[in-house]
């Protein structure tokens, strides 16, 4: 299948309001995107790359990227899933091409119930009426389960459902639990956990397009893994190195070099593929180590 774009330039669909906007805008911008917004403010245009954004509803994501009206979008699992399983139901055969997850937007998809419902096990929601914005994943879960309910679909607002008297049951996102909280439910059972995740049109693209592409998809490896590495710098008994390099969280190759004026004692400089906690600083100083220093990292290309 070849791109029915004719514009060389890469549409990126993003949630236009959400729990997911600012962080999305912000990877990209991580990436070395600078933007200037349309007048209508639904489009950001790339002013130093070949790069668009469109804000859109999340639920119109999924649709958008697998249609290939947008190349790239960033989207709750969530809703990969849901819209997944309605497209194939409608027939499509190829969905998006590729789905990598990125570390924001965690939340999860759970039942709730009211909280002076008692519950004990899925059976507990057999011929029950369960309010959601995700019928499919909520039906294949239940059939699973082998659990025979009522699903009552609603676009947004599930849960006031059940004070409303339309259902007996929530199953919706849940991220701080505050929202359940404010509306006297409590959450018994996850479906799915979530998190924002990078999807990609099925269609392949124009050469120039394609190149674009994969070094978004680099830049993005990279601000991912920056995120999470650290650079940490200490000193260390020459008796204690192996130990010390034991604890080093993700680390490969440490740099090992000689202090001015003593022979027993080196500097270890080492990047951390893993966030370095108090709790690894405390450890290293038991076996020896000191004057420690942990920094962030900038940049990071393999
Ligand atoms: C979800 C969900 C709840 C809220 C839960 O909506 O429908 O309203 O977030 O979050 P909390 O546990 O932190 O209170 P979301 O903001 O994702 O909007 P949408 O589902 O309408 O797109
Ligand atoms: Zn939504």
């Amino acid at each position: 299948m070849k791109s029915t774009q004719t514009d060389d330039r890469i549409k990126i669909a993003v949630q236009k309001s959400g729990r997911l906007t600012e962080h999305s805008m912000d990877l990209l911008v991580r990436c070395g995107l600078s933007y200037s917004r349309g007048k209508d403010r639904l489009i950001c245009y790339g002013e130093n790359m070949p790069v668009d954004v469109l804000l859109v509803r999340d639920d119109d994501i999924p649709g958008l990227v697998q249609e290939d009206v947008c190349d790239l979008g960033i989207v709750g699992l969530n809703i990969v899933e849901e819209s997944s399983l309605t497209l194939r139901a409608d027939g499509a055969t190829r969905l998006f091409e590729k789905i990598t997850p990125l570390d924001f937007g965690h939340c999860r998809l759970s039942f709730a119930v009211p909280r002076e419902v008692r519950y004990e096990s899925p059976e507990s929601l057999a011929g029950k009426r369960i309010a959601t914005s995700y019928p499919r994943i909520v039906s294949a879960w239940l059939d699973k389960e082998g659990i025979d309910a009522k699903v009552v679909v609603f676009s947004g607002a599930v849960e006031i459902a059940p004070s409303l008297g339309r259902a007996d049951v929530v199953c919706d996102l849940v991220s701080s639990g505050e929202t359940l909280k404010a509306h006297d439910l409590q959450e018994v059972e996850t479906v799915l956990q979530s998190r924002a995740a990078l999807i990609r049109t099925p269609v392949e693209l124009a050469p120039a397009k394609s190149q674009w592409v994969e070094r978004l998809l680099q830049r993005i490896g990279g601000v991912l893994q920056v995120r999470e590495s650290k650079y940490i710098m200490l000193h260390a008994p020459r008796s204690a190195l192996k130990e010390i390099k034991a604890l080093l969280p993700g680390s490969e190759a440490p740099t090992i070099m000689p202090l001015e004026g003593t022979d027993d004692k080196v500097a270890v400089h080492a990047v951390c593929r893993e966030n370095v906690f108090w709790e690894t600083l405390e450890e290293l100083k038991e076996v020896g180590a000191s004057s420690m220093l942990v920094l962030p990292v900038e940049k990071m290309l393999a």
